[in-house]
């Protein structure tokens, strides 16, 4: 359906989804790409240091090749997501290398074969009181914020036809929150491409929620400063939190269906916005349904639908507003 209009579409997965046929043939129905889940982090790859296994993530990716959609990294380095043994070690110089070297391997191994790699993920935290707005974490600790650069460098080095993003999430809404974060997100791209930082797209998660301020003006706007520094755009993981909706379905899908509506019209509008990838492709398989966050869960205990599919694989309102959103763009 995206193809129509030059814009591609996905949704991540996990290798053990696979596993389940009704399943797989939605996928090959509605995508023309994946992203894994989880499968491609540091900490699920090399749990146990110098012992990595690729066997999940080689399926993926034999996945998407076997039939002929394309593949999308999740991610390089996510601060959540390094191994534990890499957090203890205390020599700089030695955990860099063993950064450096992890990415070259990552990269390396499935280069020709990636559209799209998330180099780094969720770096911007203004929490932490820097002027950068940079967040406290594991690698800002061991290296300070060169991390940034070394990455990108290396990333690129190690694949150089895979688009490099950085991606991160709580850009999209109209409170003080958002506006701190979209500047903050904005000045750290801006800084890249003025050191010659390989970052070629900005990934907007677009986890999204019912019940958020929105203006799309704001917006559009803050997409045309990201865009007018040479960057793409990308939706990479959208889905919808519906805990402050009602419990009547018909209502609730209603509900969800109109914030993929209002996000996605002024988002698919700008021109350097090259695709959209959902954070699952069915209420089956969704990290909201799981509840892995707090705020996920809904408060009369019914399961979240966040996604364009239902549990049982059929469409909802949300997948015909996304289908809307695409269809109301101009061609690529
Ligand atoms: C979530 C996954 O869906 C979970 O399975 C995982 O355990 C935790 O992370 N931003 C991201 C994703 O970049 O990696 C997160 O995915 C959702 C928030």
């Amino acid at each position: 359906m995206a193809a129509i209009r030059g814009l591609f579409y996905g949704a991540a997965i996990a290798t053990r989804h696979l596993n389940d046929p009704a399943f797989v043939a939605a996928l090959l129905q509605e995508c023309g790409m994946i992203v894994s889940e989880w499968e491609a982090q540091w900490a699920a790859l090399e749990p146990v240091r110098g012992k990595p296994d690729y066997t999940a993530l080689d399926r993926l990716v034999e996945f998407a090749a076997s039939n002929g959609l394309l593949f999308r990294g999740h991610s390089g380095i996510w601060y959540k997501r390094v191994p534990d043994w890499f957090g203890a070690i205390n020599d700089r110089a030695e955990a860099e290398r063993l950064m450096l070297e992890h990415v070259q391997a990552k990269f390396s191994r499935y280069r020709g074969r990636v559209q799209s790699w998330d180099v780094l993920n969720e770096a911007v935290d203004l929490r932490s009181g820097r002027p950068d707005g940079l967040r406290r974490e594991v690698l800002l600790d061991k290296f300070g914020p060169g991390y940034i650069d070394l990455l990108f460098h290396a990333a690129r080095a190690a694949d150089p036809q895979a688009l490099l993003c950085y991606n991160d999430y709580g850009v999209e809404y109209d409170t003080p929150w958002h506006a701190g974060r979209r500047e903050a997100i904005l000045a750290l791209l801006r800084g890249c491409r003025s050191r010659g930082v390989p970052v070629d797209v900005f990934g907007i998660q677009a986890h999204l929620r019912i019940g958020a301020r929105f203006n799309a003006d704001i917006w559009a706007r803050w997409l045309d400063e990201v865009a007018g520094l040479g960057i793409k755009l990308m939706i990479t993981e959208i889905d919808v939190t519906d805990a402050a909706a009602p419990g009547d379905i018909a209502e609730r899908d209603r509900q969800v269906a109109a914030e993929y509506e209002r996000f996605l019209a002024p988002t698919l509008k700008n021109p350097a916005l090259i695709g959209m990838l959902a954070w699952g492709l069915s209420d089956r398989y969704s990290w909201i349904v799981r509840g892995t966050e707090p705020y996920h869960k809904r408060p009369d205990g019914l399961p979240p639908r966040p996604l364009p599919l239902d549990a049982d694989l059929k469409r909802k309102p949300a997948w015909q507003a996304m289908a809307d959103a695409v269809i109301a763009v101009p061609k690529r």
